[in-house]
């Protein structure tokens, strides 16, 4: 039932904070160490050995994985290569050295997963564990381990609170790996208390929806629109540009703002809104340069940060509540969903059901 909103995608989206609380429930002992109960002493063990982490997904779901990847590599010091299913399965498949096979999917119907998954069998992986929303699907029977993303069922065909609580297991991951491997159960335990907080931060920004609003105002009626991030947020651009595509039918890129040079400035006039997600971290400074490569040519920049970064003059921020950097790229994901909703609010588009798409695409 949608309740007091007009659609299941807003709903969804204010959900988070819950989803997110159901997600983490019961899954932390004193505060201190990760539990996933639907994990046995074989998956251990498997963790234990993994030197390599093959991540395969689509879409959104695609997009939670290629976060995870700096979240392996730079706190659990594992090396992690993410790919499209659809592209995994048509090429000559390399299993690295004590590799594990991790699938990412909301639905745990996709067709390319299920393909992906089929033709890894035997190949050499350590095992298959899928991150799944539904319980009882194909990929979930098909794959050796499985863990949950308690989000409820996501109706909407854009996802939203399935993506927040997939990264939110995924950082859980990394916590087990921590304790598992590399044993800096400090950087456990401060992974947990970030993952605490996490539904209070985002109560916190769904509160300023006005101003995200101001910016849907600005950029419902262009062609095209640029999202930019680096590091972890570069994904979470990517994944704000497909929001918008999805259900504002506007064509949307998601770049690596230090990438920009190398063609896209090309692009760039005061009718393509530049959105850039850009909080106070140590990339900021390399950021900055960007944009005022970017300002020199005539583009029409909107900031997303926080109330400690700061820019030069006349540039338009949309100063959002201050975010630990570790759980940043969940925080940022929210506002861009919202942007997306609300363009599509204001061109009138059917949110919850954009043409030409399925919620689980069970054909390859
Ligand atoms: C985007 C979206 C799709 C799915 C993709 C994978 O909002 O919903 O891109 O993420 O089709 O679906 P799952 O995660 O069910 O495998």
């Amino acid at each position: 039932h949608k309740g007091k909103f007009k659609h299941y995608t807003a709903k969804e989206i204010y959900e988070q904070p819950v989803s997110i609380k159901n997600t983490i429930l019961n899954r932390f002992i004193k505060n201190e160490t990760v539990y996933f109960s639907e994990l046995d002493v074989k998956a251990e063990k498997i963790f234990s050995q993994t030197e390599h982490i093959q991540i395969i997904a689509c879409g959104t779901s695609y997009h939670a994985g290629l976060v995870s990847k700096y979240w392996f590599e730079s706190l659990a010091m594992i090396a992690c290569d993410v790919e499209v299913a659809s592209e995994f399965c048509y090429k000559k498949i390399l299993v690295r050295k004590n590799s594990l096979l991790l699938i990412i999917s909301q639905s745990g119907e996709t067709a390319d997963n299920l393909n992906a998954l089929k033709i890894s069998k035997n190949l050499g992986y350590l095992g298959s564990l899928t991150i799944c929303n539904s319980k009882s699907s194909s990929l979930v029977y098909e794959s050796d381990f499985s863990l949950f993303t308690c989000a409820g069922i996501e109706i909407g065909v854009a996802s939203t609170k399935a993506f927040t609580t997939q990264l939110t297991v995924l950082l859980m991951l990394v916590a087990k790996f921590i304790h598992l491997k590399s044993k800096n159960f400090k950087l456990e335990k401060k992974i947990i208390n970030l993952l605490n907080i996490l539904p209070n931060r985002i109560e916190e920004i769904l509160k300023h929806k006005k101003s995200v609003y101001s910016l849907a105002k600005k950029i419902f009626d262009k062609k095209n629109i640029i999202f930019l991030g680096k590091g972890e947020q570069y994904p979470i651009a990517m994944e704000g540009a497909l929001k918008i595509k999805e259900i504002s039918y506007i064509h949307a890129e998601g770049y690596p703002i230090g990438e920009l040079k190398h063609g896209p400035l090309a692009l760039i006039d005061s009718n393509v809104p530049i959105i850039i997600i850009a909080p106070n971290n140590n990339l900021l400074e390399k950021i900055k340069l960007n944009i005022e490569e970017i300002h020199s040519r005539g583009g029409l920049i909107y900031i997303l940060s926080d109330p400690f970064a700061k820019f030069n003059k006349n540039r338009n921020i949309i100063r959002l509540p201050y975010i630990e950097h570790l759980i940043s790229p969940i925080f940022y994901a929210i506002p861009l969903q919202l942007l997306a909703y609300y363009t599509a609010l204001i061109k009138g588009e059917n949110i919850d059901q954009p043409r030409n798409l399925a919620k689980s695409v069970t054909v390859e």
